[in-house]
């Protein structure tokens, strides 16, 4: 797909104008882009990387808190999420902040052991509750919708202690813990996402040794994981579904990362590649649940279990849906909930350990060397990989609104981020695109991050923040840097202004 440019009468005559007017003149301009008067937009967070109070307002201990207590120094700079941005004492700060940019929505996680000290609904903690009351009370009193995540990561330690996610019974514990949320806040919040980024927290199962619980079941246990969530997914839907949404009258979906792998060469053993990668890394979750057939993503199926036999497995490594279970999970969503960062030239190769989901997957990603490279060594700016990955959604998993989640680049703390403005203004362009050129169904979009907070491995020397954090300063003090006036323009006019249009 190339980027079109659409003319408009109005445009033609401006254009026609720039043209005289400019002997340099070579692209033609572009009206400023315009969002949906009803379109949300917002700035998300979560629990873990900004709440602290590890173990304030009876709290358990959840996988991280665990994993960096008992493993110091795993991160970059050796911080933790003990304290960071201590929102869980500064909330009332950080709505003012979101507040001072405009937003329509706020996207929070809730921390499952603050509510449920050790997973299970045996043990509801009041003060838990009654903290995200305050946060969602706040919200509301100004004007701010919650987009609330019930998963984002940070998983009670008394339920890895059972195993965690791969053992298929963390489901049930899932659904008690969703039903205790829509009970305490459904009748104020309306928007719910079972997980984020199944991908990445199925790596804690994988090896990755900064994502907790950092289990090195490669290729095994991952796949566990992927079923147990899955299924954990669907039964917390239904349960909206069947016992909460006459009254309440909300939306529950997931949020999935979609990374794009774009092929590098117009080789069909690399096209395939590509797709492959795109199917073991996002629709490995997105299919069971969005499109009409169900189950895992066929290329998959087929590829871990001939990779099992030949590798002397008695079964596939991937655990499979029976008929029930394809049908039980089907069509648990009411819109896709989207992360999207980047995207990586991808072609026919090897890599990863055996077994591994990327030795199953049998393709390589590259890197765009060309484009702008983030704080973060796996992000570069690559705009136009965004309104592939809108469009690949939309041809996959036709008829599902789509809600961007996530979407952000870091640096190291500059407060006259132009390198994050930039990002921000392509990639909005890009989303735009979609939408009005392509009949993309985008509905919302929640910029990563408000704050600068606990990036997971890299600790706080990559900041993804549209506030500077002052992670030295016993208040955490938070000032605002450029590009949260350059968002909250958008988000106030609902207008991408001419320049960044492409
Ligand atoms: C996705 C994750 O959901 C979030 O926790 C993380 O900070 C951002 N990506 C940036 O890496």
């Amino acid at each position: 797909m190339r980027t079109t440019v659409k003319m408009t009468s109005a445009t033609r005559a401006h254009s026609l104008l720039l043209l005289v007017a400019s002997t340099a003149a070579w692209g033609v301009a572009q009206d400023a882009g315009q969002f949906p008067a009803d379109f949300l937009f917002g700035v998300a967070t979560a629990s873990y990387q900004i709440e602290g109070a590890w173990n304030e307002g009876g709290k358990g201990e959840n996988i991280f808190d665990h994993m960096f207590h008992t493993t110091p120094n795993l991160t970059t700079d050796g911080t933790n999420g003990d304290v960071a941005c201590d929102s869980y004492h500064k909330y009332e700060t950080d709505i003012e902040l979101a507040k001072n940019m405009s937003v329509d929505v706020y996207r929070l996680s809730i921390a499952w052991a603050r509510i449920l000290p050790t997973g299970d609904i045996n043990n509801i903690n009041q003060e838990g509750i009654d903290y995200y009351n305050n946060v969602i009370d706040g919200l509301l009193a100004n004007d701010i919708e919650p987009v609330i995540t019930m998963f984002h990561w940070d998983l009670p330690q008394k339920l890895q202690d059972i195993g965690g996610w791969p053992n298929p019974r963390l489901a049930d514990y899932f659904v008690e813990y969703a039903r205790v949320l829509y009970e305490n806040y459904g009748d104020r919040v309306k928007w719910w996402q079972t997980f984020n980024e199944p991908a990445s927290f199925v790596a804690g199962y994988s090896g990755n040794t900064a994502i907790a619980p950092a289990i090195n079941s490669s290729g095994v246990g991952d796949y566990m994981a992927a079923y147990t969530l899955l299924k954990a997914h669907a039964a917390a839907y239904r349960l909206y579904d069947e016992q909460y949404r006459a009254t309440q009258q909300g939306k529950v979906g997931i949020t999935i990362n979609v990374m794009w792998y774009e092929p590098a060469t117009d080789a069909q053993a690399d096209v395939d590649a590509a797709e492959r990668k795109n199917q073991f890394y996002a629709g490995l979750y997105g299919h069971p649940i969005f499109t009409s057939e169900g189950d895992y993503p066929a290329v998959v199926k087929q590829r871990v279990a001939e990779n099992s036999q030949a590798e002397g497995y008695p079964r596939s490594r991937l655990i499979e849906f029976t008929p029930e279970e394809v049908e039980y999970i089907k069509g648990t969503a009411d819109f896709f909930g989207l992360n999207h960062y980047t995207s990586y030239p991808t072609t026919e190769g090897v890599s990863g350990s055996n077994p591994s989901m990327d030795l199953d997957a049998g393709a390589v990603a590259g890197d765009y060397t060309d484009y702008p490279l983030a704080a973060s060594s796996w992000l570069r700016s690559v705009p136009w990989g965004f309104r592939k990955t809108l469009n690949w959604l939309v041809q996959q998993y036709p008829g599902y609104p789509i809600f961007v989640m996530e979407n952000g680049w870091s640096d190291t703390g500059e407060l006259d981020d132009q390198g994050r403005i930039d990002y921000y203004g392509a990639y909005l362009a890009e989303m735009l695109n979609a939408m009005n050129e392509d009949g993309v169904p985008v509905i919302g979009y929640t910029a990563w991050s408000l704050l600068d907070n606990f990036e997971w491995g890299t600790g706080f020397t990559t900041r993804f923040g549209l506030h500077y954090v002052d992670i030295t300063d016993p208040d955490r003090k938070r000032t605002p840097k450029a590009s949260s006036r350059f968002l909250e323009e958008i988000f106030r006019t609902k207008t991408l202004p001419a320049k960044y249009m492409r």
